[in-house]
Protein backbone atom coordinates (compact mmCIF):
# COMPACT_ATOMS: atom_id res chain seq x y z
CA UNK A 1 0.00 0.00 0.00
CA UNK A 2 1.48 3.43 -0.70
CA UNK A 3 2.73 5.69 2.38
CA UNK A 4 -0.77 8.08 1.71
CA UNK A 5 -3.51 5.45 0.82
CA UNK A 6 -6.62 5.87 -0.99
CA UNK A 7 -9.90 5.69 1.44
CA UNK A 8 -13.70 5.67 -0.19
CA UNK A 9 -15.91 6.07 2.69
CA UNK A 10 -19.26 4.06 2.56
CA UNK A 11 -22.50 5.60 3.94
CA UNK A 12 -26.18 5.46 3.90
CA UNK A 13 -27.59 8.44 5.61
CA UNK A 14 -26.79 11.47 7.57
CA UNK A 15 -22.65 11.28 7.18
CA UNK A 16 -21.67 12.61 10.43
CA UNK A 17 -18.76 10.49 11.25
CA UNK A 18 -17.86 10.76 7.14
CA UNK A 19 -18.09 14.43 7.97
CA UNK A 20 -15.52 13.62 11.02
CA UNK A 21 -12.95 11.86 9.11
CA UNK A 22 -13.22 14.50 6.17
CA UNK A 23 -12.29 17.32 8.67
CA UNK A 24 -9.76 15.66 10.74
CA UNK A 25 -6.74 17.65 9.39
CA UNK A 26 -4.09 14.74 10.54
CA UNK A 27 -5.77 12.28 8.26
CA UNK A 28 -2.86 9.66 7.76
CA UNK A 29 -4.98 8.51 4.00
CA UNK A 30 -6.98 10.46 1.54
CA UNK A 31 -10.32 10.45 0.97
CA UNK A 32 -11.11 10.17 -2.71
CA UNK A 33 -14.74 8.69 -3.11
CA UNK A 34 -17.96 8.39 -1.50
CA UNK A 35 -19.93 5.33 -1.71
CA UNK A 36 -23.40 5.86 -1.02
CA UNK A 37 -26.50 3.29 -1.55
CA UNK A 38 -29.24 5.35 -0.99
CA UNK A 39 -29.83 8.66 -3.49
CA UNK A 40 -31.91 10.92 -1.32
CA UNK A 41 -29.01 10.65 1.88
CA UNK A 42 -27.60 13.82 3.19
CA UNK A 43 -24.18 12.33 3.24
CA UNK A 44 -24.42 13.41 -0.60
CA UNK A 45 -25.00 16.80 0.42
CA UNK A 46 -21.67 16.85 2.84
CA UNK A 47 -19.94 15.18 0.00
CA UNK A 48 -21.03 18.23 -2.36
CA UNK A 49 -19.76 20.52 0.08
CA UNK A 50 -16.66 18.69 0.50
CA UNK A 51 -16.34 18.32 -3.78
CA UNK A 52 -15.77 15.08 -3.13
CA UNK A 53 -16.51 12.58 -5.74
CA UNK A 54 -19.88 10.21 -5.09
CA UNK A 55 -20.59 7.24 -6.44
CA UNK A 56 -24.62 6.58 -6.06
CA UNK A 57 -25.85 2.94 -6.60
CA UNK A 58 -28.73 1.12 -5.25
CA UNK A 59 -28.74 -2.19 -5.52
CA UNK A 60 -32.71 -2.03 -6.46
CA UNK A 61 -31.48 -1.45 -10.06
CA UNK A 62 -28.89 -4.00 -10.49
CA UNK A 63 -29.85 -7.70 -10.94
CA UNK A 64 -28.18 -9.04 -7.91
CA UNK A 65 -25.93 -8.79 -4.90
CA UNK A 66 -23.01 -9.50 -7.54
CA UNK A 67 -23.64 -7.16 -9.91
CA UNK A 68 -24.26 -4.72 -7.47
CA UNK A 69 -20.90 -4.88 -5.56
CA UNK A 70 -19.17 -5.58 -9.09
CA UNK A 71 -20.15 -1.51 -10.16
CA UNK A 72 -18.94 -0.14 -6.91
CA UNK A 73 -15.71 -2.29 -7.57
CA UNK A 74 -15.23 -0.35 -10.89
CA UNK A 75 -16.02 2.60 -9.20
CA UNK A 76 -13.18 1.63 -6.49
CA UNK A 77 -10.78 0.86 -9.07
CA UNK A 78 -11.23 3.79 -10.60
CA UNK A 79 -10.69 5.81 -8.10
CA UNK A 80 -7.31 3.66 -7.15
CA UNK A 81 -8.91 2.91 -3.60
CA UNK A 82 -6.60 0.84 -1.11
CA UNK A 83 -9.03 1.09 2.04
CA UNK A 84 -12.73 0.82 2.94
CA UNK A 85 -14.17 2.78 5.90
CA UNK A 86 -17.80 2.03 6.54
CA UNK A 87 -20.02 4.70 8.14
CA UNK A 88 -23.69 3.94 8.56
CA UNK A 89 -23.94 2.03 6.04
CA UNK A 90 -26.67 -0.42 6.30
CA UNK A 91 -25.62 -3.13 4.54
CA UNK A 92 -23.80 -6.71 4.86
CA UNK A 93 -20.90 -6.32 2.57
CA UNK A 94 -20.73 -9.28 -0.07
CA UNK A 95 -18.21 -12.03 -0.75
CA UNK A 96 -17.03 -9.72 -3.80
CA UNK A 97 -16.29 -6.73 -2.36
CA UNK A 98 -14.68 -8.75 0.40
CA UNK A 99 -12.22 -10.58 -1.60
CA UNK A 100 -11.19 -7.35 -3.63
CA UNK A 101 -10.37 -5.58 -0.44
CA UNK A 102 -9.33 -8.52 2.05
CA UNK A 103 -8.58 -7.02 5.24
CA UNK A 104 -8.54 -3.64 4.37
CA UNK A 105 -12.62 -2.52 4.89
CA UNK A 106 -13.47 -1.63 8.63
CA UNK A 107 -16.49 -0.68 10.34
CA UNK A 108 -17.54 1.36 12.89
CA UNK A 109 -20.77 0.48 15.33
CA UNK A 110 -22.74 2.24 18.34
CA UNK A 111 -22.14 -0.62 20.84
CA UNK A 112 -19.33 -2.14 23.01
CA UNK A 113 -19.50 -5.41 20.52
CA UNK A 114 -20.44 -8.40 20.83
CA UNK A 115 -22.99 -6.54 22.53
CA UNK A 116 -26.29 -5.21 20.48
CA UNK A 117 -25.37 -6.13 16.90
CA UNK A 118 -27.22 -4.43 13.71
CA UNK A 119 -30.19 -2.11 13.43
CA UNK A 120 -30.55 1.12 16.12
CA UNK A 121 -27.56 -0.52 19.01
CA UNK A 122 -28.07 2.55 20.78
CA UNK A 123 -31.46 2.00 21.22
CA UNK A 124 -31.17 -1.72 22.21
CA UNK A 125 -28.77 -0.46 24.50
CA UNK A 126 -31.28 1.77 26.22
CA UNK A 127 -34.03 -0.69 26.67
CA UNK A 128 -32.08 -3.57 27.75
CA UNK A 129 -31.34 -0.66 30.54
CA UNK A 130 -27.49 -1.08 30.65
CA UNK A 131 -25.45 1.13 32.67
CA UNK A 132 -22.50 1.00 29.99
CA UNK A 133 -22.19 0.75 26.21
CA UNK A 134 -20.00 2.42 23.77
CA UNK A 135 -18.44 2.45 20.41
CA UNK A 136 -16.73 -0.58 18.60
CA UNK A 137 -14.35 -0.28 15.18
CA UNK A 138 -13.52 -3.73 13.62
CA UNK A 139 -12.24 -5.05 10.34
CA UNK A 140 -15.05 -6.48 8.35
CA UNK A 141 -15.75 -10.30 7.78
CA UNK A 142 -18.96 -11.92 5.73
CA UNK A 143 -20.52 -11.62 9.04
CA UNK A 144 -23.10 -8.51 10.73
CA UNK A 145 -21.04 -6.27 12.72
CA UNK A 146 -18.67 -9.16 13.71
CA UNK A 147 -14.69 -9.41 12.52
CA UNK A 148 -11.60 -8.40 14.78
CA UNK A 149 -11.98 -5.96 16.62
CA UNK A 150 -9.51 -3.00 16.47
CA UNK A 151 -10.59 -0.36 19.25
CA UNK A 152 -13.22 0.05 21.67
CA UNK A 153 -14.70 2.80 23.96
CA UNK A 154 -17.33 2.55 27.15
CA UNK A 155 -20.04 5.58 27.14
CA UNK A 156 -21.56 5.73 30.40
CA UNK A 157 -25.21 5.63 30.38
CA UNK A 158 -26.28 7.57 33.56
CA UNK A 159 -29.60 7.20 34.87
CA UNK A 160 -31.58 10.47 33.65
CA UNK A 161 -30.26 10.22 30.12
CA UNK A 162 -32.65 10.42 27.36
CA UNK A 163 -32.30 8.16 24.16
CA UNK A 164 -30.85 11.45 23.02
CA UNK A 165 -28.52 11.98 25.44
CA UNK A 166 -26.92 8.57 25.33
CA UNK A 167 -26.77 9.28 21.23
CA UNK A 168 -24.96 12.50 21.43
CA UNK A 169 -22.42 10.81 23.79
CA UNK A 170 -22.31 8.41 21.35
CA UNK A 171 -21.57 10.30 18.32
CA UNK A 172 -18.98 12.00 20.09
CA UNK A 173 -17.18 9.22 20.85
CA UNK A 174 -17.74 8.00 17.31
CA UNK A 175 -16.18 10.89 15.52
CA UNK A 176 -12.88 11.49 17.85
CA UNK A 177 -12.53 7.76 17.94
CA UNK A 178 -12.48 6.87 13.78
CA UNK A 179 -10.22 9.41 12.75
CA UNK A 180 -7.55 8.27 14.98
CA UNK A 181 -8.11 4.49 14.57
CA UNK A 182 -8.02 5.23 10.18
CA UNK A 183 -4.81 6.87 11.11
CA UNK A 184 -3.57 3.44 13.30
CA UNK A 185 -4.66 1.13 11.18
CA UNK A 186 -3.02 2.90 7.70
CA UNK A 187 0.33 3.12 10.24
CA UNK A 188 0.52 -0.11 10.93
CA UNK A 189 -0.24 -1.74 7.07
C1 LIG B 1 -23.25 5.64 13.44
O1 LIG B 1 -23.67 5.74 14.78
C2 LIG B 1 -22.63 4.29 13.18
O2 LIG B 1 -21.95 3.78 14.29
C3 LIG B 1 -23.84 3.46 12.85
O3 LIG B 1 -24.63 4.30 12.05
C4 LIG B 1 -24.45 5.65 12.49
C5 LIG B 1 -24.21 6.50 11.27
O4 LIG B 1 -24.23 7.86 11.60
N1 LIG B 1 -23.49 2.24 12.18
C6 LIG B 1 -24.12 1.09 12.38
O5 LIG B 1 -25.08 0.95 13.12
C7 LIG B 1 -23.53 -0.09 11.60
N2 LIG B 1 -24.08 -1.31 12.05
P1 LIG B 1 -23.72 8.95 10.58
O6 LIG B 1 -24.42 8.65 9.24
O7 LIG B 1 -24.13 10.26 11.15
O8 LIG B 1 -22.23 8.80 10.46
Amino acid sequence: MSTRPNIAIFASGNGSNMQAIMDYEHLAGEVVLLVCDQPDAYVLERAKEHNLPSFVCSPKHKANKQAYEQSIIQALQKYEVDVIVLAGYMRLIGPDLLHAYEGNIINIHPSLLPSFKGLQAIEQAVEAGVKVTGVTIHYVDEGMDTGPIIAQEAVEIEVDDTLQDVEEKIHAVEHRLYPLTINKIIQEQ
